[in-house]
């Protein structure tokens, strides 16, 4: 009898190649700017997992170093390597999302692509999914016995990756030990069961899909040691920092507020301090002439909240040039309609209440939400 392997390899009668036979295992890694890892990792990938029908899928965002070309290349001298290109948007946890709806396989693993994560790991991986059909998800953890951390990450990081580990436990109500790890199996029925959970946006897809799936996954987890890159720089910064901690009063609000209206209101709550700041420099500066200084502070507060948005808020559709003065433009714009809606509002809440707190907080809701809705479809409109 012919085996699954040898007959992806053979002509099927009557000419043409037979079908490829379906992996048993998809392998999917995000990518920006790894063009010089994805050929190594794929031909480690070839070396471990010789004896599984698999495939990878490079989900790349367009990266400028050329990384979809590079995997474009080694998909020519790899049938099972394919890449997913994605354009006009970034994000690490909105790449995992769509590579493993695109997977064939039903078992998707997830990992890095700059070697950090050990590949070795990945047949115990399949192996106990394989055991147990019981089993969701295998995790690649750096904090079970016989797992660690290594040389992986600097002492700060090491620091900030235990704290945001606790926190994501506590918040989440998380079991596991790793839920930090950017390296999981899941079986993809069970993913396909959660995804419409879950949250594009930020890094942390594993601590999002676990608080999805409401504890009622099983879980078991398999030490590894995380390794340092290969090449390439890492693009976790601060702005991935924000957005976690947005991920988690997200999930807070049982998904109400998504992360990123969570972070408009933050960078909101910033722009009153800067207005307030703005006001009381220009009353110094001019000599007391309140309404003019109040102008001064409410454009100073909307300039910064502008920028401070498409740093972080819209990152992932970042104004840069002639687009930042449009957006900038559009979003003075957003916020003066906004205001006035605001006003419009507060004043009628008043009418049916005569509460000032109440009525002036209403307005200022309404307003947010305005002004989140339009800064979304108008200043930072997906493309
Ligand atoms: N498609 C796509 N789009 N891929 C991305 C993006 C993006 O916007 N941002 C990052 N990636 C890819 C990288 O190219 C890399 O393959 C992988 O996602 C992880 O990114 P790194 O920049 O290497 O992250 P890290 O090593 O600092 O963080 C890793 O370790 C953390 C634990 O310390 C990740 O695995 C995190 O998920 C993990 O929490
Ligand atoms: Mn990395």
């Amino acid at each position: 009898m012919t085996d699954a392997m040898t007959l992806s390899h053979t002509p099927a009668a009557g000419g043409g190649e037979a079908r490829a036979a379906l992996p048993e295992l998809t392998v999917v890694v995000p990518t920006y700017n790894e063009g010089a890892n994805v050929a190594v990792l794929a031909e480690r990938l070839a070396a471990v997992l010789g004896g599984l029908a698999w495939e990878v899928v490079f989900v790349d965002d367009d990266s400028p170093d050329g990384t979809a070309d590079a995997v474009r290349a080694l998909a020519a001298r790899m049938p099972q390597v394919r890449l997913l290109h994605r354009v006009g948007r970034r994000g690490l946890s909105g790449a995992c999302i769509e590579g493993i709806l695109n997977a064939q396989a039903p078992v998707v693993a997830v990992m890095d692509a700059d070697l950090q994560h050990d590949e070795a790991a990945l047949p115990a991986m399949f192996a106990a999914l394989a055991a147990d059909p019981a089993l969701d998800l295998v995790i690649g953890s750096r904090h079970v016995d016989g797992g660690t951390v290594g040389q992986g990450l600097s002492a700060l990081r090491r620091r900030g990756s235990d704290g945001a580990t606790r926190l994501a436990r506590r918040v989440l109500g998380l079991r596991v030990s790793d839920p930090m790890s950017g390296f999981f199996m899941v079986r993809r029925s069970a993913f396909i069961g959660v995804v419409l959970d879950l949250q594009r946006q930020g890094f942390k897809i594993l601590a999002d899909m676990l608080s999805a799936s409401g504890g009622r996954w099983k879980v078991a987890e398999v030490p590894y040691t995380f390794r340092p890159r290969h090449a390439g720089a890492s693009k976790l910064d601060g702005a991935v920092t924000l957005e976690f901690l947005g991920l988690l009063v997200s999930r807070l609000t049982g998904g109400l507020l998504p992360i990123r209206f969570v972070l408009f209101l933050a960078v909101g709550a910033t722009g009153v301090l800067v207005q307030l700041a703005g006001v009381r420099l220009a009353m110094l500066a001019a000599g007391g002439h309140f309404g003019a200084a109040q102008v001064l502070g409410v454009a100073l507060a909307m300039t910064t909240n502008f920028a401070a948005n498409n740093a972080l808020t819209w990152r992932d559709r970042r104004l840069r040039g002639r687009a930042f003065l449009r957006g900038l433009l559009t979003f003075y714009a957003v916020c003066a309609v906004g205001a006035v809606g605001n006003v419009i509002v507060a004043r009628a809440l008043y009418r049916l209440f005569p509460d000032w707190l109440l009525a002036s907080l209403g307005g200022a809701a309404v307003g947010a939400v305005w002004n989140f809705w339009a800064s979304l479809t108008v200043t930072w409109k997906a493309r």
